[in-house]
């Protein structure tokens, strides 16, 4: 991996107090290690005969696969960042822990904006149209550029300047309109309407294809996703698993990497275009073992017959009902990836059949004092 311990990264926002979400932003990036790591072994020190595997490091800088840009200022003069404490607009637009593809797209973006005519959504006063914008940007360029609106009014002005937007971002592969019409603090709402190019952005890892869909979750780094999806992949096929479930599976990086002749592979999650997503994926790849269902994995059945169980919740962790339920199923191994050590040693501590083998910590969010990490857990004899 592409990443250089002495480096210090600098940003004119955060030094200027612009932007303080990088809370990390200065510290070298062997202190940010060194921190997390620490964090995470005080965490896990319940665990002392665990092997501890060298972090993962990452590119600390232009790493960041998708940018949430909040839209203000005015049609002339739109700004893509987030909003001050005045609800005023302020431009974040060379931000430097984002890829360069999604950095190079904002001023097209811009341009775009104010040919369309798009009125940038005013909070104060509730007024305005433009809200948002979303970009994920593919790990060979490709983006997907999503438009967060109040209504449709300007739906029919962004569709006839399209044709001037795409030539200046060839590549634009999925272009949409998402309807917030509620003047509330979430990102997205839940009806998104397809203006250019495919349904789906199209994320190549290695020999393998995601379809991302534009509400779908992916991992915020390309690079360390696809060091998470080989890791898991490495210690499943030790395991020699025959029968494996992917919890919380997402649009199934996992499932798809820990597939293999001889094994089947079942992935939950609770987003019907996620699993739309997986499954396409798995059927372009001829994996006719790989199966997804969309479902709450909190209110899975044990089942005896699985040997190996990944799991990858949100922050929240997995709790005590599923964390009941693994431990009925018998299955010899548990793969757990989570972004949250704080909720993984509370959900290891309510899994008292299995020892963790070995820790890895994965550096997801370099200048944030956030991390993967990922546990093997084998049953106790
Ligand atoms: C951290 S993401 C992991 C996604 C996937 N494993 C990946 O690598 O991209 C957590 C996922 O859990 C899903 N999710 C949240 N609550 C869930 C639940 N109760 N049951 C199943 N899936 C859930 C979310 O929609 C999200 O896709």
């Amino acid at each position: 991996m592409n990443s250089s311990l002495s480096t210090v990264m600098q940003c004119g926002y955060y030094d200027n107090g612009v932007c303080r979400s990088c809370t990390l932003m200065g510290t070298p990036y062997d202190a940010q290690i060194s921190s997390k790591d620490a964090h995470a072994r005080a965490l896990l020190a319940a665990y002392p005969s665990a092997q501890w595997l060298p972090a993962m490091l990452s590119r600390p800088e232009a790493f960041r696969n998708k940018a949430k840009m909040v839209v203000g200022g005015t049609i002339e003069a739109p700004t893509l960042g987030i909003l001050d404490a005045t609800q005023h607009g302020v431009d974040l637009s060379a931000c430097g822990i984002l890829e360069t593809g999604l950095r190079a797209a904002f001023d097209p973006i811009k341009a775009f904006i104010t040919a369309a005519r798009i009125p940038p959504y005013d909070v104060a006063n509730r007024r305005g149209e433009l809200k948002n914008v979303l970009l994920t940007q593919s790990a060979t360029g490709e983006l997907m550029v999503r438009f967060v609106l109040r209504s449709t009014e300007a739906l029919s002005r962004m569709q006839k300047h399209l044709p001037n937007l795409l030539p200046a971002l060839p590549q634009l592969a999925v272009v949409t309109a998402n309807l917030l019409p509620e003047h509330k603090a979430v990102v997205e709402g839940d009806e998104e309407v397809l203006l250019a190019g495919d349904e789906t952005l199209a994320m190549r890892l290695g020999e393998h294809v995601l379809h991302l869909r534009p509400a779908s979750f992916f991992q915020t780094n390309t690079d360390i996703a696809k060091a998470l999806y080989d890791q898991a992949r490495e210690w499943i096929d030790e395991a020699e698993a025959h029968n494996v479930w992917d919890l919380y599976c997402g649009v199934g990086g996992f499932a798809l990497h820990v597939a293999a002749p001889g094994r089947k592979v079942h992935g939950v999650e609770v987003s019907q275009p996620a699993v739309e997503s997986a499954r396409l994926s798995a059927a372009e790849a001829g994996l006719a073992d790989v199966t997804f269902a969309v479902g709450d994995a909190t209110g899975l059945n044990a089942e005896t017959t699985i040997d190996a169980i990944i799991v990858n919740p949100p922050r929240r962790g997995l709790g005590d009902k599923l964390c009941a339920t693994l431990e009925a199923t018998k299955a010899e191994t548990i793969v757990y990836s989570s972004c949250n050590a704080v909720t993984l040693a509370r959900d290891l501590e309510m899994l008292p059949s299995y020892a963790a083998e070995r820790i890895r910590l994965f550096d997801m969010f370099p200048q944030t004092d956030h991390y993967e990490i990922m546990v093997l857990l084998t049953r106790r004899n």
